[in-house]
C-alpha cells in the first residue's frame, strides 16, 4: 500500500477504531434516522432536546471499553443528519450546551483522549435536516421538501460548515481524522484545504466535499484481496441501526470477527460502532460484544501490525495471507471448511507451524496433493482444529528460514502463476 510519507501515516499504524453514533436519536432509542424514516416534523423531533440528560456519560468508562478491546482510536458523531451539535458550538442553539445535560461531551471525550493517547477522529454530516439554509430537497438523506420557514441555499449552509469546522478543529486538540458523511456531490475544495492547513496530519475520508485519502466501505467486505488505497471499513454491533436500539438485532461474534480478520487480512483498518444509550453508556450487550472480539483479536493481532498483505502467494482462495519479515499467517475469515489446507504453489514447509489463537502446533509438510488441478507437491497444512475452534476465525503462523530464498525456489504452479510475486 502506498504511504503517504507524512504524519497521516498514523493511518497505517492504527487499524482498529471505535465509531460512536451518539446524538437526539438516542432518547427514542429506535434509529439514528428517526427524524426522516418516521417523517416526524422538525417542530416536534427538537423536543428530544429537553429529554437528554445523559447524567452517566463517562468518557473515561467509553476508553476503557476501547483499550479492553484492543482498539487504538475513536471517531465520534459530532453533528449526525439530524443536525444537533454534541459541541458547545456558537453557531447554533441546537447543540448539546442548551440541554439539560448542559455540558459540552465533546471536550470531556477530547479531554480524556488526548490524556489516554488515543486518537480522536470526529464524523460530521453533510445533510442537516435542522439548518434552514441546509438543502432538504429530496436528494439523497435529505428531506423531501425544506421544513417550514426554511430558505435552502448551499453557499450559505457551506459558509456555516466552515464555521463549524474551524470550531472543530481549533478548539479540541489533536483531529486525527475527518469523517464527513453523505456524499454532497458538490466539490468545495476549500473545506479540506480548511481542515489541513488547521489539522496537519489529518486523514479525511471520501464522503465530503472533495476527494479524500481514504475509502470507506460500509456494512460490507469488499471482494479482493488487497487494498489498493487506504481503507476503512466501518460495521456496526447491531444490524438495525447504528445509533442506539432498545431492540437491537446484534450481529454474531463469528461474522464480527470474520469481517474485521478480513479487512485487516486486505491491508485496511476497521472502524466497529456501538450506540450510546440516552444516559451516555453503552449498553452493555455492545460492550459484551467488544470485550470478545477483544479477546480474539489480542491473541491474533501480530499477523496485522506491521505485517502486508501477502494472498498473491498463493492460489488458495479459502484463505487470506499477511506477511512480517519471515513469517507468514494464514487467515479464514470465512471458517475453516476442513481440518487441511495446502498452500499451492508453495512448496517449502516452514520451521514451525502453529494456531495463533492458542499457541498450537500443526503439522506442515509439503508433499504431493492429489487434489489440486494437477498433482504437485505443495505446503500442506493438517490437524487444523476445524471442529474444535469453529466459533472462532483462524489465524495460523508459519514461520520460515528464509522465506524469499524459499519462494524463489517455488516452481510456478500451473494456473497459478498470476499469484506469484
Ligand atoms: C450511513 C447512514 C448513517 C451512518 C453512516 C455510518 O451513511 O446514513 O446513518 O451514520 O452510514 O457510516
Amino acid at each position: 500500500m502506498k504511504r503517504f510519507h507524512d504524519d497521516r501515516d498514523w493511518f497505517f499504524e492504527k487499524r482498529y477504531g471505535l465509531f460512536v453514533h451518539w446524538g437526539l436519536y438516542a432518547v427514542p432509542g429506535w434509529h439514528e434516522q428517526i427524524q426522516w424514516r418516521r417523517d416526524i416534523p422538525k417542530a416536534e423531533y427538537v423536543k428530544l432536546m429537553d429529554r437528554f440528560n445523559p447524567v452517566a456519560y463517562d468518557p473515561e468508562a467509553w476508553l476503557d471499553l476501547v483499550q479492553d478491546a484492543g482498539m487504538e482510536y475513536i471517531c465520534f458523531t459530532t453533528k449526525h443528519h439530524d443536525g444537533f451539535c454534541m459541541w458547545d458550538t456558537a453557531h447554533t442553539e441546537y447543540r448539546i450546551t442548551n440541554t439539560p445535560y448542559g455540558k459540552d461531551v465533546l471536550a470531556m471525550l477530547a479531554e480524556a483522549c488526548h490524556r489516554r493517547g488515543i486518537r480522536l477522529c470526529l464524523y460530521y454530516s453533510c445533510p442537516d435536516w435542522h439548518h434552514p439554509n441546509s438543502l432538504n430537497l429530496g436528494a439523497s438523506h435529505q428531506l423531501d421538501q425544506p421544513n417550514p420557514g426554511d430558505e435552502p441555499d448551499l453557499m450559505k449552509y457551506v459558509d456555516y460548515v466552515e464555521r463549524q469546522i474551524r470550531e472543530l478543529c481549533t478548539n479540541y486538540g489533536q483531529i486525527s481524522s475527518f469523517f464527513w458523511d453523505i456524499p454532497p456531490g458538490v466539490n468545495i475544495p476549500r473545506l479540506n484545504a480548511l481542515l489541513r492547513e488547521l489539522q496537519p496530519g489529518i486523514m479525511i475520508n471520501d464522503r465530503g466535499y472533495g476527494p479524500g485519502d481514504y475509502a470507506t466501505p460500509e456494512r460490507r467486505v469488499p471482494e479482493g484481496r488487497c487494498f489498493t488505497k487506504p481503507t476503512e471499513a466501518c460495521q456496526s454491533v447491531g444490524h438495525q441501526s447504528w445509533g442506539y436500539r432498545e431492540d437491537e438485532d446484534y450481529y454474531s461474534d463469528r461474522l464480527l470477527m470474520g469481517s474485521l480478520d478480513k479487512i485487516l487480512a486486505m491491508g485496511g483498518n476497521y472502524l466497529l460502532n456501538v450506540g450510546p444509550k440516552p444516559d451516555g453508556t453503552i449498553p452493555e450487550q455492545s460492550a459484551a460484544i467488544l470485550r470478545r472480539i477483544g479477546t480474539w483479536f489480542a491473541r491474533v493481532k501480530e499477523s496485522f501490525y506491521d505485517a502486508e498483505p501477502a494472498s498473491h502467494l498463493t492460489a488458495n482462495k479459502e484463505c487470506l495471507l499477511t506477511r512480517k519479515g519471515n513469517d507468514v499467517y494464514v487467515h479464514f475469515p470465512d471458517g475453516v471448511a476442513c481440518t487441511g489446507v495446502t498452500l499451492q504453489p508453495i512448496a517449502v514447509a516452514p520451521h514451525r507451524a502453529t494456531v495463533l489463537n492458542t499457541g498450537a502446533e500443526i503439522r506442515a509438510q509439503v508433499e504431493l496433493v492429489p487434489s489440486w488441478f494437477r498433482a504437485g507437491s505443495y505446503l500442506r497444512l493438517a490437524d487444523l482444529p476445524a471442529n474444535e475452534m469453529g466459533a472462532e476465525t483462524l489465524v495460523l503462523k508459519l514461520e520460515f528460514e528464509d522465506l524469499d530464498a524459499a519462494l524463489k525456489a517455488t516452481a510456478p504452479a500451473p494456473e497459478a502463476q498470476e499469484f506469484l510475486l
